[in-house]
């Protein structure tokens, strides 16, 4: 079973919302000028929540194929939640996905596994596409506990979805010490995990449905390393940070399809 490799950029706390358009705008004639096939490989931006409503506007009215989402989500429908945004109200933006879990906002916020779960949830009662992020520390990984260590973090999330909605998720391998680092995971240290990450996607929901779940690798990526990442057979992508802020850089990426790996 094939599975379209998705390319997302995470913008984290870059770009207002001029900026986010006019950098939109780059990344497409970029890819329009490479004759990008879409159908071969998604693309998407994850986006402060401020340029959202900007990017749904030009990539509207300019008919572009470039997908977008949010870094976010509240795990609550609404109500007395202050500086929270809710599902519904990234879906009546059309985002098509929305990350959760990632290691910024485990760190930064105490995002446990669980609230992370529910975040995932509220995204797929939305509409949209939970991009779960997962991924060990230098310590762990030093410990050679970097697979136990992921699993665990998969088993607690998935444990928060029905089997029916888990399988639209796409699940995000990032090891915490190989981003913003420059330190990219070998393609051997990224299909180990990610391969077990399918594996254990395999035990929960069957090897069909895992064949058809996304991984995406995140740390580091550029244009330079990513065509060997993408060889790896359980690699389905990236979550790429620094380097998709470069709409040209970001584009390459994309393209990673004629890179000799
Ligand atoms: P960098 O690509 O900047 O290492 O960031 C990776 C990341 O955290 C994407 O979510």
């Amino acid at each position: 079973m094939s599975r379209i490799p998705l390319m997302a950029g995470n913008w984290k706390m870059n770009l207002d919302h001029l900026e986010a358009t006019a950098t939109v705008q780059r990344l497409h004639w970029a890819l329009q000028d490479a004759n990008f096939d879409y159908d071969k490989v998604e693309v998407a931006v994850l986006a402060p929540f401020t340029d959202l409503r900007s990017i749904q506007t030009i990539t509207d009215a300019d008919n572009m194929s470039i997908r977008y989402g949010a870094q976010d989500v509240s795990v609550h429908p609404d109500g007395a939640y202050t500086g929270e945004i809710s599902a519904r109200m990234l879906a009546k933006l059309s985002c098509s996905y929305v990350v959760v879990g990632h290691s910024e906002r485990r760190q930064y916020h105490g995002e446990t596994d669980m609230e992370v779960g529910e975040k995932a949830l509220a995204a797929l009662g939305g509409g949209m596409v939970p991009i779960i992020c997962v991924g060990e520390a230098l310590g762990i990984r030093k410990a050679g506990e970097h697979v136990a260590y992921t699993l665990a973090q998969i088993d607690a999330v998935f444990s928060e979805l029905g089997p029916e909605l888990a399988p639209r998720a796409v699940v995000a391998y990032e090891p915490i010490w190989a981003i913003g680092t420059g330190e990219v995971a070998t393609p051997a240290d990224a299909q180990e995990v990610c391969g077990a990450i399918r594996e254990r996607l395999a035990e929960l929901y069957g090897r069909e449905t895992a064949e058809t779940i996304r991984v995406l690798y995140g740390g580091s990526v550029k244009s330079a390393n990513v065509a060997a990442i993408m060889a790896e057979p359980d690699v389905d992508g990236g979550l790429v940070g620094g380097a998709s802020l470069d709409p040209e850089e970001f584009a390459r990426i994309c393209r990673f399809g004629e890179h000799v790996a």
